[in-house]
């Protein structure tokens, strides 16, 4: 039984901020991948404005075709109500909003405020469709364009999500975060909506991906969010960056002996078919660049 829980965002955080497109059928293996590798849930695209984001206008054929892989969630973003039906048509089993609890983030990124946005995902939990919902409070750790961001902003925004979906994230959308502060939030947020808190969204763009992911599962987190190679970033605030890497991010879980569910040799053979999907785009990576240690591992 995995210890904890992680979900592969790179074929949505990572290529809507790629410079290249990956043809669809090239998303379609490295998800199969992915998943053989063991990944229970992967957030494969967003219901967006195609002209705002090329490389998610295929994202309907790509929920399709992931709800075919046995035991895989499959989790699409959507910014509105008219991306939440667009999800829920195409058939996700689950729909992620990213609510900002920067006003300048909220505004460059879904064109409204914080509170404007928490009734747009009110209007779609309201309607109780068959699907899992989740509000990530994003920008939760400061904003590339307002700077700090209060953080009781943050837990108030949380909590309001709270009412209504069935799980919270935080995350650090433009890598500004740092493990005290990981800890201090997390911690806070917690105390006032208890299990609904439950995704960690962190980004590498200062070094500090994996140790606020360390910092989270230290305060109790076992749900995260992580990118294959370390694609990722909004392309809607200024410097943000790839996502923590998967490959470091399991393997960092497996060598303390915390399980994952996910083969690093498989993750490594997900990792190929990636770059054969995208081959002109940087890819970053620790683990996979030296190697497992001789004698590593897994946990049981
Ligand atoms: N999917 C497809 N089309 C959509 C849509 C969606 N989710 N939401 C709106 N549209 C269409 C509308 O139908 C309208 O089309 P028309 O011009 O043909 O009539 C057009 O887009 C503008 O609609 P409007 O409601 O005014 O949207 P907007 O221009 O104010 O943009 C968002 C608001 C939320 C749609 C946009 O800011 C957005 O998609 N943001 C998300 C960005 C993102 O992906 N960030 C990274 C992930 S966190
Ligand atoms: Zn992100």
């Amino acid at each position: 039984m995995p210890q904890v829980h992680i979900c592969e965002v790179g074929p949505r955080d990572g290529l809507q901020n790629a410079k290249h497109l990956m043809p669809t059928e090239a998303k379609k293996a490295w998800i199969g991948a992915l998943a053989a590798a063991g990944l229970r849930e992967i957030e494969v695209g967003s219901f967006v404005p195609a002209k705002l984001i090329p490389a998610m206008a295929d994202t309907a054929d790509i929920v399709s075709f992931a709800r075919t892989i046995p035991g895989l969630k499959v989790v699409a973003l959507a910014p509105n109500l008219k991306g939440f039906q667009r999800a829920v048509e195409a058939g996700a089993h689950k729909v992620t909003f990213p609510v900002s609890a920067s006003r300048a983030h909220s505004e460059s990124n879904v064109r409204m405020l914080p509170d404007r946005m928490i009734e747009e995902v009110r209007r779609c939990a309201e309607l109780k469709l068959p699907v899992e919902i989740e509000g990530a409070v994003s920008t939760a750790f400061g904003c590339t364009l307002q700077g700090e961001v209060a953080e009781d902003e943050v837990v108030r925004i949380a909590v309001a999500l709270a009412g209504f979906c069935d799980a919270v994230a935080l995350a650090d959308t433009v890598g500004y975060a740092n493990p005290a502060q990981v800890k201090r939030i997390f911690s806070l947020v917690k105390k006032q909506i208890g299990e609904k808190l439950e995704g960690a969204h962190f980004h590498n763009t200062r070094g500090l991906g994996i140790a606020n992911a360390l910092a989270a599962y230290e305060v109790g987190v076992r749900n995260f969010d992580s990118s294959m190679g370390g694609l990722g970033g909004c392309p809607f605030a200024p410097g943000a960056s790839g996502n923590v890497i998967t490959e470091d991010l399991v393997f960092m879980f497996e060598s303390m002996g915390v399980a994952t569910g996910i083969s690093m040799e498989k993750l490594f053979a997900a990792r190929e078919i990636l770059v054969k999907g995208i081959p002109d785009e940087p890819i970053y990576g620790h683990t996979p660049l030296a190697g497992l240690p001789k004698g590593f591992r897994a946990a049981a």
